[in-house]
């Protein structure tokens, strides 16, 4: 495990309610033994357990890229922009598409377009997470491009599914000078250095 995350669960031990550890568990699978705690949920009072600092997956640079610009009612976050004229995609609005958010009792009819886009957004992650690609059979009716730094193709969630390239280039630009500006300061330290390299690996 890496030294920050122990510190992490170090720090989430000790200003913890007492009492909230107490049931540990741990759990034995092919890669090893994992522990856990139990916990309960703020807003239901449900106990669950809870384990944390699992060094999981490869970070998403694969070639498959997505993007997801639809909105509707169902964008949680994304609803706060309507009051100044922004009608846009949050970041986690996408989740209300993948998870139904019982709390939040979203109404969602069978005859809408969001409720095409919740089909539509599971076929693509579902069959990702079996088949290594988010349309094999083409079904969603689009193949997916393959992402290179020369491409920069991907799939556009919009109100329809359409492949594309170059999202948000000129934001990406933007973000892009500011990493080499930065990237030639010489008194950077060591640490900030990593932090950038670990960048240099999304495109
Ligand atoms: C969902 O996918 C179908 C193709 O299977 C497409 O015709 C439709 O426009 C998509 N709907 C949305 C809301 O993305």
């Amino acid at each position: 495990m890496m030294p920050t995350t122990v510190f992490l669960i170090q720090i989430l031990i000790f200003c913890s309610v007492p009492g909230i550890f107490s049931e540990d568990i741990t759990v034995e699978i092919a890669q090893g033994k994992l522990s856990g705690a139990q916990q309960t949920a703020i807003v239901t009072g449900t106990p669950f357990y809870s384990f944390k600092g699992i060094p999981y997956a490869k970070p998403p640079v694969g070639e498959l890229r997505f993007k997801f610009s639809y909105f509707s009612s169902r964008n949680q976050y994304g609803q706060a922009g309507v009051k100044y004229g922004l009608s846009l995609a949050s970041h986690f609005d996408i989740e209300n598409y993948l998870f139904d958010p019982k709390s939040l009792n979203l109404p969602l009819e069978a005859s809408s377009e969001e409720y095409t886009m919740v089909q539509n957004i599971t076929t693509a992650i579902t069959n990702f997470a079996k088949y290594g690609e988010p349309s094999p059979d083409g079904s969603l009716g689009v193949n997916w491009p393959k992402f290179t730094t020369k491409s920069l193709a991907y799939v556009n969630f919009g109100t329809t599914l359409e492949s594309s390239k170059g999202a948000d280039e000129k934001d990406m630009k933007f973000w892009q000078g500011l990493y080499d500006h930065v990237k030639k300061i010489k008194a950077l330290s060591s640490g900030w250095r990593s932090v950038l390299s670990f960048f240099d690996r999304f495109w």
